[in-house]
């Protein structure tokens, strides 16, 4: 039995992690029987149901499982109520994180889609495939120390930056092993005219590269690779990247796609730890229950949940290949309406690709 552990949280989690369920079932197929998805309160739904963010029964859950397939958490009106530690994004989702070091967000806009990046049709013509490898597990998010002192009749506060060369090897060779299956371009990116984490890491990867002289290194500082990839999107393969640097450019490229609920993301340890998977975007509180959330980044994360944790290739192209009939079809949630489109809901959406997707297998035998 294959066990997911399934992490709905807050906002619209819930209703996007429904959809990529029904289609994580759907390009299943019979075989679905033999999965088991364990549903278990996180964020405010935990908090409200047992008392914390992450209870120690969805944490047993979690580390039983074969993956985790996880929705959103925080609800901002609610998260100042708490001291920071206990927050659903530092409690549950940081917590989660742990150990899951590699953070994979690919950002792909097919050239026939153009007209959903908020980019114009020419900057994007020939479409844009970029996969942002974002460190997940270090820098300012966990350094130490952190925190707010008082201070000269007001307060201090203080984050750490912090990178080790194991830590900065490690998040490199993800990026070079996944620049060597694409375009064999990689780019790093880093702030190394002013940060010491980012003269280490600039170092450190480029003396990695020389195990990869088949891969074309570049490096980048952050401030061009934002202007860049909005003056030449489609010039960048992989990118590879420390935590908070990969956290806003992720936010940015879902941007050249269209829209943040288009893009999934894996989070990947060195393999002792299920990886945890989940669509970039957050809760979304303000659209929340109204059907109007977009669950292609929940659906798409679903794929990559197959691919990367199960080594699912043929399933995770189906539902890949099916997001994209269901887009050519014209159908679009609010937030990546364009004029002649037809607005769908966040069910029907999921509906359309999971019955797209047994429409390919159709077309392309499930027994292969
Ligand atoms: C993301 C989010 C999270 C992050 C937040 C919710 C803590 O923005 O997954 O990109 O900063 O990592
Ligand atoms: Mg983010």
């Amino acid at each position: 039995m294959t066990r997911i552990a399934v992490l709905p949280g807050d906002g619209i989690g819930p209703e996007v992690i429904a959809e990529g369920l029904k289609v994580l079932r759907a390009a299943l197929g019979p075989e679905a029987s033999r999965w088991e998805f364990v549903e278990a309160p996180i964020g405010w739904a935990a908090i409200d149901q047992c008392g914390s963010a992450l209870p120690e029964q969805t944490l047993a859950i979690c580390k039983g499982s074969d993956a985790m397939f996880f929705g959103a958490v925080g609800l901002p009106a609610r998260d100042a109520t708490l001291p920071p530690a206990q927050r659903p994004e530092t409690a549950a989702l940081l917590g989660l994180r742990k150990g899951l070091f590699a953070n994979l967000r690919p950002a792909i806009l097919y050239p026939e889609f153009a007209d959903l990046s908020v980019l114009r049709a020419d900057i994007v013509a020939n479409g844009v495939d970029v996969l942002i490898v974002r460190e997940l597990t270090g820098g300012l998010y966990y350094g130490q120390p952190k925190g707010r002192t008082a201070a000269d009749g007001g307060e201090r506060a203080v984050d750490t930056m912090v990178y080790t060369t194991g830590e900065i090897e490690r998040i490199a060779r993800v990026a070079f092993e996944a620049a060597r299956t694409r375009r064999h371009k990689l780019c790093s990116v880093d702030k190394a005219n002013i940060l010491a984490t980012s003269q280490l890491w600039r170092e450190v990867v480029t003396r990695l590269g020389r195990d990869y002289p088949d891969v074309a290194l570049s490096h980048m500082y952050v401030d061009s690779c934002a202007m860049q990839l909005l003056r030449n999107p489609g010039d960048f393969d992989v990118i590879v990247t420390e935590n908070t640097f990969g956290d806003i450019l992720s936010d940015e490229a879902s941007m050249l796609v269209g829209s943040l609920g288009m893009l999934p993301s894996a989070c990947l340890g060195d393999g002792s730890l299920p990886a945890f998977y989940e669509p970039i975007h957050g809760t979304a509180p303000d659209i929340a229950g109204q059907g109007k959330a977009n669950p292609l980044a929940a659906i798409l994360t679903a794929a990559m949940l197959l691919r990367y944790s199960f080594h699912r290739e043929r399933e995770a192209t189906a539902i890949e290949e099916a997001v994209k009939g269901v887009l050519r079809s014209g159908a679009r949630t609010g937030d990546i309406l364009q004029p002649g489109g037809r607005l769908v809901e966040t069910g029907e959406m999921g509906d359309l690709v999971a019955r797209a997707v047994e429409d390919w297998y159709v077309r392309n035998d499930r027994t292969l």
